[in-house]
């Protein structure tokens, strides 16, 4: 298939050969000349129905390290906002001669019903709170990175389980290599459905980062709350944010990592984003060359 929808669809094969081909990118990017001819014959669309700083300059950012033509969409500066509905939107696009589409929307499932009624390459870029693969693979690529081996260790998804389309696709990514996962946060962030992804889940901070070799925070979903949910955000802050001091008294190596934005002070301080523990910009650095790994092999079948 020539969609990246989501990484329930893949097999473990397809993510190794994804961080092997990130592996020869990463390399690429690294050098004085950061461009490759590949795509030179590929048009790419980046169309963003909700707000992003990191997937949308990154996936930008990977389509011209490979050579692509590419142009950018967003919906609140398009005729979206004049009644266009979303398939319109993306056939007048494809018309342009536009070979693949990236997109983000705020609809779970968004990506699979644009798959379904267009005639083009889709690459989810998040949709709602259901998946948000390249996030997952980037995550996966760089505990790969850290540790050598994603296979056999232990990770733990902090916060909004239930709001967060990168806990959905980081548990299907990393049980997939083989990884243990549990959750920890407010019973009201997490999902009913989580004992059927045989996922624990753990009420303690403490007593869960004790456990992994890898914590990954994630922000409050507040775009995606509705504004009587418990806790608030001091009490939240209070119980599952991450301190220097709670790291402190662990005492043990533990790869900090976080998806981005932060939020500063409620789900992990600054002392510990920005401190010796921490991969957040490594996850952002890799970020580009997962996506130049996922553009170039979709297109790949394209040009096939
Ligand atoms: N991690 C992530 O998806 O960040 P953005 O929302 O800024 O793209």
């Amino acid at each position: 298939v020539n969609h990246l929808l989501g990484i329930k669809y893949l097999q473990e094969s397809d993510i190794q050969l994804i961080f092997e081909t990130a592996d020869h990118f990463k390399e690429v990017i690294n050098r004085p000349i950061k461009k490759v001819p590949s795509l030179r014959d590929i048009t790419i669309a980046n169309i963003f129905f909700e707000n992003s700083t990191r997937t949308k300059l990154s996936f930008e950012l990977a389509q011209k390290r490979l050579s692509a033509d590419v142009i950018s969409f967003s919906s609140a500066q398009s005729s979206v906002k004049k009644g266009e509905t979303l398939i319109d939107t993306v056939n007048n696009i494809l018309a342009m001669k536009v070979d693949m589409v990236v997109m983000r929307h705020s609809s779970p499932g968004a990506s699979h019903f644009l798959a379904k009624h267009v005639n083009a390459s889709i690459v989810n870029a998040g949709d709602g709170a259901h998946e948000h693969p390249t996030q997952a693979l980037l995550d996966s690529y760089t505990i790969r990175e850290q540790l050598g081996d994603v296979a056999g260790k232990k990770v733990l998804i902090v916060g909004d389980i239930l709001h967060s389309r990168v806990a959905l696709s980081n548990i299907f990514a990393l049980q997939m290599q083989g990884a243990e996962v549990r959750v920890c946060g407010p019973k009201t962030l997490i999902p009913k459905y989580i004992d059927s992804l045989n996922v624990k889940v753990e009420s303690n901070l403490k007593k869960a980062l004790e456990w992994c070799d890898v914590a990954n925070m994630l922000r409050i979903q507040n775009e995606r709350l509705d504004v009587s949910y418990f806790p608030s955000t001091r009490e939240y802050t209070q119980q599952f944010g991450l301190t220097n001091e709670l790291l402190n008294e662990l005492n043990k190596d533990i790869v900090i990592m976080h998806p981005g934005p932060i939020n500063r002070g409620v789900e992990i301080t600054t002392d510990v984003a920005d401190g010796k523990h921490s991969v957040i910009l490594n996850q952002v650095e890799n970020g580009v060359a997962i996506r130049m790994a996922v553009i170039y092999l979709l297109a790949s079948k394209i040009k096939n």
